[in-house]
């Protein structure tokens, strides 16, 4: 790994930022969290959760016996909506805004923390009378808008785990988690809006149905006002069941290790995992962090995670995060250069924005457009920055800071994982001197560190594995219906420590440099897919025999997906044609960001004589570098054939 050319590039960072004496001064986190955390880690992360309200007080902080199953703030129980919700509006602070919701097209609506408990009851009680219990599955496929909150919450509510389906995702896909996850009771709309227009959710889902024979309801948002059809034994709208329920609904506590939600990730595997949370923990981890990583100061603050609630950013810092803490938020539904490019920044402007968390895609989508159409608006409630979702290049850190922060808002970029729930790795805004590109120090309460081969810290500045020493309350618990699988991937490379699957390094300052996957998981603006999902996403269609997928370098989405296909022999050489084919076949089968970039036609795939795919060459090609050592493939002049055939199209 000492060769990665990343590795040399980021020595040679010397730039820093310390954080303004202002805002250090009056930062929630100094430095003496550290020094608390080390002193008496457990003790800590008592502490910290005291941050939630326990119905029953817990016994035991971590109970660690049966490792890699950990269980947190064990005795305990509690309610997450409760949590999120219902103290807030006891402590008199019903007035509070909890979201600034903005529809793509403008359209708005204010709800408050008092109209967050009515609806997230309502919807409560309508789950209840559709015969939805504590323990039963709930998949939610919807567009970025307010039910989405409600019927998330309303899940907690009655201790029965969500599995978000990101609404990008094809109807297969769903199928694919639903059963996976033994779901029954589905909730979506009609449609959201994107890119202007109205585009299809129930539509997808009912076609996902077809293969769901044991879903016995779908609730259905009506957000476009879209045609639908209609199936009147399975399908019932939101507003005429849920509008009518009591707006009280008594929310009942549940044990701290009680799952609170199920987000299926990529792994390496064509098959996606489905990652468990439960609630205590997850509610530390994910409370801690908003207030630590972001500073949050709820009667003050305009709280804004530009990302969608369908991944874990935005289950943790739109939805949970933020209402354990009272703050309040921006819930936008649309796309960033809908209808102009200067969308977020209106927004900003609009709700006094002060802390804006994304990933670094999308900042280098406003590098691209340019400066100008920020410098528009005004930015000047902005007092910090967040990054997350992939290594945030230094010339985008710097922009960000510059023209989005102007100079003034500390950066804070953020390394976690679905995962892990909340963040692990990052700057504490008033008290770390930042450096851009790197995610700088673990927070207090968490070990982390990076490890060679044979599990030895490496020496400052060469690269190796990132792990996690010991546990923390925000991590998953297990993988969903796989224990093994939970055991192989995360705790098999080195005992009893965690592996996440990213390279990394550590400076001679201390600080953490994460430089991206080490495994066959591809990260594309943010989004992450396995190579051997997309693979066999190909291979399903008739006309491919063997296909193999690498992520390429992309200056805009971080990687692209290149995809080397070896077509049967029955199928004709249709060239443009059957690339296209391919593509709309990626798309469907499990959705458009799954797309890849180019597809090529090859008449063979670079293999080991144990017949394992040399993605590595494969990268090379796609990167137009010269490829590397062909010494092991079984037929070294596979590889001439590819590279012809690469100069030809
Ligand atoms: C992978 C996790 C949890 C946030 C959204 C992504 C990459 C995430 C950073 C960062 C470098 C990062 C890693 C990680 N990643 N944040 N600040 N710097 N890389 O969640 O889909 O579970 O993906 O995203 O490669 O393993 P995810």
């Amino acid at each position: 790994m000492t060769n990665n050319p990343t590795i040399q590039e980021l020595s040679h960072e010397d730039r820093s930022f310390p954080p303004p004496a202002d805002f250090a001064a009056a930062a929630n986190a100094q430095a003496v969290e550290y020094e608390k955390a080390a002193a008496d880690r457990i003790g800590y992360w008592e502490e910290q959760a005291q941050r939630i309200s326990w119905e029953t007080p817990f016994d035991t902080v971590l109970d660690w016996s049966d490792r890699p199953f950990a269980k947190w703030f064990v005795g305990g129980r509690l309610n997450a909506a409760y949590n999120c919700v219902d103290r807030h509006v006891e402590n008199g602070l019903g007035d509070r805004v909890a979201y600034y919701f903005e529809g793509e097209s403008g359209d708005t609506r204010t709800i408050t923390y008092s109209d967050l408990l009515r609806e997230v009851s309502k919807a409560a009680n309508a789950l209840t009378e559709l015969g939805v219990k504590t323990g039963d599955r709930v998949a939610i496929y919807m567009p970025m808008i307010p039910e989405t909150v409600f019927a998330m919450l309303a899940c907690a509510r009655l201790g029965a785990p969500h599995t978000v389906i990101f609404g990008g995702f094809s109807a297969s896909a769903i199928a694919d988690r639903v059963k996976d996850c033994g779901v029954e009771f589905v909730i979506t709309a009609d449609g959201g809006y994107r890119k202007g227009k109205p585009s299809a959710l129930k539509s997808v889902v009912d076609e996902a149905m077809e293969d769901c024979p044991e879903v016995r309801n779908v609730l259905v948002v009506r957000r476009t006002g879209q045609d639908v059809d209609w199936n009147d034994d399975r399908d019932l709208w939101w507003h005429e069941v849920v509008d009518r329920q009591p707006e009280i609904h008594t929310p009942e506590a549940f044990d701290s290790e009680h799952p609170l939600y199920i987000m299926y990730s990529s792994g390496t595997t064509g098959k996606p995992k489905g990652i468990m949370h439960t609630t205590g923990g997850y509610l530390v981890g994910t409370s801690f962090t908003h207030w630590a990583v972001f500073d949050i100061k709820p009667d003050k603050d305009v709280f804004w995670t530009a990302a969608d609630i369908g991944w874990v950013t935005g289950h943790s810092y739109i939805v949970y995060g933020p209402l354990a803490n009272g703050a309040t938020s921006v819930l936008y539904e649309g796309t960033p250069d809908t209808p102009h490019r200067g969308r977020w920044w209106e927004i900003v402007q609009k709700y006094k924005v002060s802390i804006l968390y994304c990933a670094p895609t999308a900042i280098r989508s406003f590098m691209k457009w340019g400066r100008d159409i920020p410098a528009q608006y005004d930015l000047s409630s902005l007092r910090l920055l967040g990054s997350v979702g992939e290594p945030i290049n230094p010339e985008a850190w710097m922009w960000y800071r510059e023209h989005i922060g102007g100079n003034r808002c500390p950066v804070v970029d953020t390394w976690w994982q679905t995962e892990n729930g909340s963040i692990l790795i990052s700057p504490l805004p008033g008290v770390t001197e930042t450096k851009p590109g790197s995610a700088m120090r673990p927070l207090p309460g968490i070990v982390a560190d990076v490890f060679d081969d044979e599990g030895n810290s490496v020496e400052p500045g060469n690269g190796g594995y990132l792990v996690v020493k010991e546990p923390w309350p925000s991590m998953l618990r297990t993988l969903w219906g796989d224990e093994e699988r939970f055991k192989k991937t995360y705790w098999s490379q080195y005992p009893e420590v965690y592996f996440a699957g990213d390279g990394a390094k550590i400076d001679r300052d201390g600080d953490f440099w994460v430089l991206g996957r080490v495994d066959d998981v591809l990260n594309v603006s943010g989004h992450r897919m396995s190579t051997a999902e997309i693979e066999s996403a190909l291979v399903a269609h008739p006309k491919v025999a063997e296909a193999a997928v690498v992520g390429a370098k992309d200056e805009m989405t971080g990687q692209a997906i290149e995809a080397f296909v070896i077509l049967r022999e029955s199928a004709d050489d249709g060239g443009d044609d059957v690339v296209n084919d391919l593509r709309s076949h990626v798309r469907s089968s499990i959705g458009p960001i799954a797309t890849p970039r180019s597809i090529m036609i090859v008449p063979d795939l670079p293999k080991t004589r144990s017949g394992k795919i040399m993605r590595r060459l494969l990268k090379d090609v796609a990167e137009n570098r010269e490829v590397g050592d062909v010494t092991t493939l079984a037929d070294s002049s596979v590889m001439d054939l590819i590279q012809k055939g690469m100069k030809e199209s």
